[in-house]
């Protein structure tokens, strides 16, 4: 695993959009995973700037999104296919039929979650998947007790995350309770995964997940087994890590031998 301990959250957002980037350029036809919450948004923004400056070309791109909200109609102000569209979609050149997010308003989820697995594997598979990480340690929405062998379906919840949610809707009880989202298991075939985490209240979840045990109560420790991780942290992020020297260390020799000698 290879952690990248950074200033703040706009080293944070250049770092993830630049490895992004790579993919892309490496191999225009990527299967990309993405993510939603405030976390991304940054990424975001510097992926819209290279495609307008540098002519980062999404347009043999195909994309899966992890998660979204259950009985939220798409349209909806708070929905994560209005969040895609305006703050990254709209203002690329991705094509819209090579876009998936989960459909919240599916009347089948069974159906509807095994349509989702198999598209992703009919396209290749994910070839990068972006992660944000709860506080409560989740990943997607696995919440904590999610199995680490879990596919896409419909979860509940935690009381945390509808807490945390909440800041997003006018009216509270508009909050959605539950959501369709990729598994633990779905994310762990991605080909590379990359987490991001910003600020202090992200550290214990952080601690946790990369040096933690590997438990269904923290989600995020799964990718712990994964063979491809980089997790970008900032400085509040990473302000628990025990190792966290190390990891700094580790960097700054693979800048020198221009290796990956930290993976
Ligand atoms: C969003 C998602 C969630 C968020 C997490 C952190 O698609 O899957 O796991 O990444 O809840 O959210 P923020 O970034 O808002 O702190």
């Amino acid at each position: 695993m290879r952690v990248v301990i950074v200033k703040d959250y706009e080293q944070m957002s250049r770092t993830a959009a630049l490895l992004i980037a790579k993919q892309l350029r490496s191999k225009p036809s990527s299967v990309l995973g993405f993510a939603t919450g405030s976390t991304p948004l940054g990424t975001y923004k510097e992926l819209i700037r290279m495609h307008r400056r540098e002519g980062l070309d999404f347009s043999h791109a195909r994309t899966f999104n992890l998660d979204e909200y259950f009985r939220l109609d798409p349209s909806h102000p708070q929905s994560y296919h209005t969040f895609m569209f305006e703050n990254l979609f709209n203002k690329i050149n991705v094509n819209p039929d090579r876009i998936s997010i989960p459909d919240g308003m599916t009347e089948d989820v069974e159906n509807f979650c095994a349509d989702y697995e198999r598209r992703i594997k009919q396209a290749g598979g994910l070839d990068l998947q972006l992660l944000g990480i709860g506080r409560d340690g989740h990943v997607g929405f696995n919440e904590p007790g999610s199995s680490l062998g879990s596919r896409t379906r419909l979860k509940t919840l935690a009381e945390e995350t509808v807490r945390d949610n909440a800041r997003f809707f006018k009216d509270k009880k508009e909050v959605p309770r539950l959501a369709i989202t990729m598994g633990v298991g779905t994310i762990l075939e991605a080909r590379q995964l990359v987490m991001l985490a910003s600020g202090e209240g992200k550290a214990d979840a952080v601690k946790r997940s990369i040096e933690g045990p590997v438990t269904a109560q923290v989600t995020a420790s799964a990718l712990q087994l994964h063979p491809s991780v980089t997790v970008v942290a900032d400085e509040g992020a990473a302000s628990l890590l025990m190792h966290r020297r190390y990891y700094v260390y580790v960097e700054k020799m693979a800048e020198k031998y221009e290796a990956d000698v930290g993976i």
